[in-house]
């Protein structure tokens, strides 16, 4: 059932063979498991920006062959995303530095346009997808069931209960702290009976699973999606938010300065078009030209082969987490509808030391805390509000949190192993581990 060898997948990696020492000095060749934090390049991004630089030039601003070459590539880039999600043509890619620029942009666009309203958020949104929304609208969080999976009846409930005043309903595609996908069509498809608009957040989802923006006819389209290069398989500063371009043509920027201007004097300005209105100062050209390859590499494995090894490495780790002793996984077992992501503590020690011992003994990056997500992992650890109140005025107490793993495609079922072992060994032996690392944090677990 599980195929041992996905050796295709990990030689497109930069890094995948890397040695690295462990803290009694032998070298093993690193594991990582962080890959909802950031990804490594693909070989074939590496080699692109590498092939691309003879050719770089400044975007948009000379009449030299090389800058008119640069200006060229880039704008062919937006067609590439466009493709990668397929979006119609009516929709503009504007290149950001990552989701939490594109989200912070579309918050101060929508902002411009009607301060009174509501955005709908969901109580599994990372902080980007949360944090932008409420310091300019009223704000409301669509809740999750007791497994941490979004409740659809409490969308329909809030879309109902705000009728006309919701602008937006702002979504992960899939949750960087349980891997849950949201079913965004379906979302989409409700919040345009209630005459509003949807935003996916696609971070987590983008470099793991099929995406489609669907026509923009379709009662299911999503109007808008924000995601991040470095999360797949290209970190070199780039990210993209894509929606109606007639929703930019309207409004102000929110960074103002070269290249967002098509006429200005000192008491008049008349903005460029979309999308160079929303990319002030001089592009990331590398960042784009390896975003573009990254989504070649990506389409040429093909998007459904890749979601089904992915998947199968989690169904392969859920079996293997279930043998170490007092693990508690804060998701699930269910594998369809998800990302290669799982959340654990083990009982009576803390995330740190988990973390910890993990890396310094077996070479493996996970991370612990609360992954940028708090009000989600405070929900899933069911803290009481007073903890937290008692956390914020005395920052001496421990922190709660989880251990995570994330999946990417070329991770194999071998490192699982390593990691389900050295797991059981911590399990075993939590007095040797509290007191090697010498964090006692037991009050959250
Ligand atoms: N949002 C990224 C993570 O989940 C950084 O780790």
């Amino acid at each position: 059932m599980f195929n041992k060898c996905h050796t295709d997948y990990r030689a497109l990696i930069v890094g995948a063979e890397t040695k690295i020492p462990l803290h009694d000095g032998q070298r093993v060749t690193s594991i990582n498991f962080d890959n909802a934090a950031t990804t490594p390049p693909f070989l074939s991004v590496l080699q692109s920006v590498v092939d691309f630089a003879p050719w770089y030039s400044s975007i948009h601003r000379g009449t030299g062959y090389k800058s008119q070459y640069s200006s060229k590539i880039y704008e062919e880039s937006r067609d590439v995303v466009r493709a990668f999600i397929r979006a119609d043509s009516s929709n503009t890619v504007i290149f950001v530095k990552n989701t939490t620029e594109a989200i912070n942009k579309l918050s101060y666009r929508l902002y411009h346009r009607n301060k009174h309203c509501v955005i709908l958020s969901t109580y599994m949104e990372h902080h980007s997808n949360d944090l932008p929304w409420r310091n300019k609208f009223n704000t409301d969080y669509i809740k999750v069931d007791d497994n941490g999976r979004l409740l659809m009846r409490d969308l329909e409930k809030k879309l109902r209960k705000y009728r006309n005043e919701v602008s937006l309903v702002a979504v992960t595609g899939a949750s960087n702290v349980t891997g849950y996908k949201n079913p965004i069509y379906d979302v989409a498809e409700l919040a345009h009976k209630y005459g509003t608009k949807v935003m996916v957040d696609a971070a987590q989802l983008a470099g793991h699973s099929c995406l489609d923006m669907k026509s923009d006819g379709s009662r299911r389209h999503i109007d808008y999606i924000a995601f991040s290069a470095h999360k797949m398989y290209a970190p070199f500063g780039t990210g993209v938010l894509i929606g109606p371009e007639k929703s930019f043509a309207k409004g102000e920027p929110e960074y103002r300065g070269g290249g967002t201007i098509d006429i200005v004097t000192h008491d008049l300005i008349k903005w460029a078009v979309p999308p160079h209105k929303d990319e002030a100062g001089t592009p990331n050209i590398m960042g784009v030209v390896a975003l573009s390859e990254a989504i070649k590499t990506l389409n040429s494995i093909g998007m459904a082969n890749l979601e089904a090894y992915e998947e199968s490495l989690t169904e392969y780790a859920l079996l293997g987490l279930g043998t170490v002793p007092g693990i508690r996984l804060y998701c699930d077992n269910d594998t369809r509808d998800r990302v290669g992501i799982i959340p654990f503590n083990i009982e009576g020690l803390s995330h740190r030391i988990v973390a910890e011992a993990l890396s310094a003994e077996s070479g493996i990056a996970v991370r612990s805390g609360c992954f940028c997500s708090q009000p989600y992992v405070q929900r899933l650890l069911q803290i009481p509000r007073n903890e937290i109140r008692r956390r914020m005025k005395d920052p001496s107490l421990p922190r709660p949190g989880m251990v995570r793993l994330s999946f990417g495609l070329y991770n194999n079922y071998d490192e699982i192993d390593v990691l389900v072992q050295k797991l059981c060994e911590i399990s075993e032996n939590k007095e040797a581990y509290i007191s090697r690392y010498e964090i006692r944090d037991e009050r959250y677990l």
